[in-house]
């Protein structure tokens, strides 16, 4: 994140602070809970890739916002992996797809799925930069079954090449280019 970005953040996160600031001195005393999560997306060379955001709101959909640089322009897939473990080079450590309802197949297209872990491909521009939004509803950051932040983590796997959203069992995405461990609360400025 740049300097200048990093104070948009900062002057948001500010914004944000103000207002529910304001709400609890109208009197109802911190009644909006929001869970959040990030992960920071490294290469296999330990440079980093992107920064993601995951933030669960009050119907238990979750939010994804991740920032990419570095990356070859063109639709690249996008998955929660099943195990937060990310080991360079080939992060196969971080399993297959999330999928804890095992019987779904790969694909957001596909009739016999989605896994809860499939996401829309993310599009990088012709500078290699990515700024990328999602909603799902098949993952929770909160404790359960479709919890992210379960025993064994989950990781955030930016794929080499496209996501056909239908193929078993990793959409025809090519190789695991980047990996990050999802961690419970908002990252650290
Ligand atoms: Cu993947
Ligand atoms: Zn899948």
């Amino acid at each position: 994140m740049s300097n200048s970005r990093l104070l948009i953040a900062l002057a948001s996160i500010a914004a944000l602070g103000a207002c529910s600031q304001s709400a609890r001195s109208a009197g109802s005393a911190a009644t909006t809970v929001t869970t959040t999560a990030h992960a920071i997306v490294n290469d296999s060379t330990g440079k980093q890739l992107a920064t993601a955001t995951f933030t669960q709101d009050s119907t238990g959909s979750v939010h994804v916002e991740v920032h990419a640089q570095g990356l070859t322009p063109g639709e690249h897939g996008v998955h929660f992996h099943a195990v937060g473990t990310c080991t360079a080079p080939t992060f196969a450590s971080a399993g297959g797809h999330f999928n804890p309802d095992s019987t779904k197949h790969h694909g957001l297209n596909n009739p016999a799925g989605p896994h809860a872990g499939d996401l829309p491909n993310m599009l990088v521009d012709s500078t290699g930069k990515a700024d990328y939004t999602a909603v799902t509803s098949t993952v929770s950051l909160t404790p359960g079954a479709k919890s992210l932040l379960d025993t064994d983590g989950s990781a955030l796997v930016i794929h080499a090449t496209a996501d056909d959203n239908m193929s078993d069992p990793a959409g025809n995405a090519g190789g695991r280019i980047g990996c990050g461990v999802i961690q419970s609360g908002p990252a650290s400025a």
